[in-house]
């Protein structure tokens, strides 16, 4: 196969593995672009079977399902241990500061950032009832420095006004601080769990200060940051669900990027009945129209 295709293909790949852990469990593919798949992969094996006379070294043969492809990520640099967190004496706001600028400074944060990408901590009000938790900055966040200011952020604004709340009154953070470097054009790479694991006290150390009412993990990822790389977790069996965290109760629910792609009113509907168990949780009023939402 040819190895622009094969890269192609493994992007392919990708994405399905990261719609994956955000929830999706079944992609609809037209009978036609499948045929446009067989074609290109027909053509592309055709091309290579022809004979040359003049041959070119060949290239190093494609993964096998017992070898399966290397994440499209550069060589990653090696983690080292976990940072371990004291945090200094004083009030909430300035062990806050205290804590943002140690991830900010933080050197292997800077050094796993892409050329121009900033360290992305958490952003909102340290005192929030309610802590949201995503994955890992994208392309919007590590420009701006913030967590949750793209198409996803957008979604995830909604959602919090729909319970009533603005996004100032709420916590938002990420597991990872960095974005995920990767090879590919576009799109992004799911941070690995030793990434994860690395950036984890970073967030412990938030919904510490936080002591949030309640963490609603977004995703998939977010979810295997938070409590652990569980192979048996499917995410249409956990969502919706409660879980806990350092004690502090956990709802589980779908990526905003997930309900964008998605974009039906089901799924939309299955978020905003974990927002309503969350507003139960938190002691938010729910009016009936709320209730309604989607219905
Ligand atoms: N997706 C995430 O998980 N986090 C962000 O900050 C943005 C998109």
């Amino acid at each position: 196969m040819s190895s622009q295709l094969g890269e192609h293909l493994r992007a392919v790949e990708e994405e399905l593995r990261r719609w994956r852990s955000e929830g999706e469990c079944t992609v609809h593919v037209l009978e036609s672009s499948m045929e446009l798949v067989r074609a290109a992969v027909r053509d592309s094996t055709a091309v290579e079977k022809k004979p040359t006379s003049a041959s070119f070294p060949s290239e190093p043969s494609p993964p096998t399902p017992s070898s399966p492809a290397p994440p499209s990520a550069p060589a990653l640099k090696e983690l080292p241990s976990p940072p371990e967190i004291e945090l200094p004496e004083g009030d909430r706001a300035s062990k806050m500061e205290w804590l943002r600028d140690r991830v900010l400074d933080c050197p292997t944060c800077q050094a796993n950032l892409n050329p121009q990408g900033k360290v992305v901590f958490g952003v909102g009000n340290p005192d929030a009832d309610l802590f949201f938790c995503g994955e890992a900055p994208g392309a919007d966040e590590e420009t701006k420095g913030e967590p949750f200011v793209g198409k996803a952020g957008a979604l995830l604004d909604k959602i919090i006004s729909g319970m009533g709340l603005q996004r100032e009154q709420t916590y938002i953070a990420n597991v990872m601080n960095w974005r995920p470097q990767h090879d590919n054009p576009y799109g992004n790479r799911p941070p690995t769990q030793d990434e994860m694991n690395f950036c984890l006290p970073y967030l412990k150390a938030q919904i510490t200060l936080v002591q949030p009412k309640v963490i609603v993990a977004l995703g998939g990822t977010a979810v295997s940051g938070l409590l652990g790389h569980d192979p048996n977790r499917r995410m249409g069996d956990v969502r919706g669900n409660w879980a806990e965290f350092e004690k502090v109760p956990l709802m589980i629910t779908f990526h905003p990027s997930y309900v964008l792609r998605n974009g039906s009113d089901k799924i939309k509907r299955m978020v905003w009945e974990d927002m309503l168990q969350v507003m139960e949780k938190i002691e938010l009023p729910i009016s009936d129209r709320q209730r309604g939402f989607f219905t």
